[in-house]
Order: structure tokens, then C-alpha cells, then sequence
């Protein structure tokens, strides 16, 4: 198995409850690595930005105001596999399909507003890293 990268977003409804600091210890408890990490509050625009790849879908509107109403924790996260890895820590998108233990199981509330976001493939991890951190602020991968 590779060592791969993921993007990790805990969104404004975990952030907001105080469960940012859970949720990275969880993440290093797993095995991710943090290998850059920031809270910021984005726009409409930042979001519509970010989530570019679901314009069309109906759920749009709702998403971007619910990504941007309050502050984010951005983490770049490294491991082994770590796009499936990360997927299979934060369960399924629904919480309340969510396995036992999962974080969005924990700590999610509802299908739009699930606690964290997470990338879907290497190369996505790549584009969704690079939108947030620039290179001084995360290392090339080995
Ligand atoms: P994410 O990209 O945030 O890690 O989530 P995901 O892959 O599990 O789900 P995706 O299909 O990429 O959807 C992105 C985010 O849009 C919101 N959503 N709302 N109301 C709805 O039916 C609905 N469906 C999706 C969620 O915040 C989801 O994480
Ligand atoms: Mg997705």
C-alpha cells in the first residue's frame, strides 16, 4: 500500500460544537499523520469554490451556506491508504447510516450537515489541498 494524502474538513456544525480537537486526536489515534492544519471561516464563494464538483446537484445551495456559516478546521492528513482509510474512520455521508463508532456516527447530525468532509481519490486529495495550503505551508510528498 501506498503512503497516500487526504484532505480532512471538520465542518462548521463539529467545529462549532467543540469537537475539533476530538476529531484529530481520533485521526492521529488512527495512524494519520497532520501534516498541516488550519481553522478559517470561508465565504459563499470560497465554498462554491471548493465544492465546484456538486454545482449541479440539488443539495447545492444548502451546502454552501451550511459550509460557510462558521469556522473550519482544514487538516492535509498522511498514511498508508489513507483515502480509504479516512473514509472507512468517518463512516457512510448519512450519519444515521453510519457504522457504530465512526465520526460521523458520533458526532454527525443529519445528511448535509455531517460533521467532516474527506477526499475521494489521490488525485482530488492533491486539488483539495492545494486550495486550502500553500506549498511553504505543506511539504511535496516524499
Ligand atoms: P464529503 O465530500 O463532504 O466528504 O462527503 P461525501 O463524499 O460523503 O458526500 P458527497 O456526495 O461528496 O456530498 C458532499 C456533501 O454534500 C452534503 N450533502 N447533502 N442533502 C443531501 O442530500 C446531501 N447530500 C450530500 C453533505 O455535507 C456531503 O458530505
Ligand atoms: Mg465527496
Amino acid at each position: 500500500m501506498a503512503l497516500q494524502r487526504t484532505l480532512s474538513i471538520v465542518k462548521p456544525d463539529a467545529t462549532e460544537a467543540g469537537h475539533a480537537g476530538a476529531i484529530v486526536a481520533r485521526l492521529q489515534q488512527e495512524g494519520f499523520a497532520v501534516k498541516a492544519l488550519r481553522q478559517l471561516h470561508l465565504t459563499k464563494e470560497q465554498a462554491e469554490g471548493f465544492y465546484d464538483v456538486h454545482r449541479a446537484r440539488s443539495f447545492f445551495g444548502e451546502l454552501v451556506e451550511f459550509m460557510s456559516r462558521g469556522p473550519i478546521v482544514v487538516i492535509a492528513l498522511e498514511r498508508e491508504d489513507a483515502i480509504a482509510k479516512y473514509r472507512d474512520v468517518i463512516g457512510a455521508t448519512d450519519p444515521a447510516k453510519a457504522a457504530e463508532g465512526t465520526i460521523r456516527k458520533l458526532y454527525g447530525t443529519n445528511v448535509g450537515e455531517n460533521a467532516v468532509h474527506g477526499s475521494d481519490a489521490v488525485e482530488t486529495a492533491g486539488h483539495e489541498i492545494a486550495y486550502f495550503f500553500a506549498g511553504l505551508d505543506v511539504r511535496p510528498s516524499a
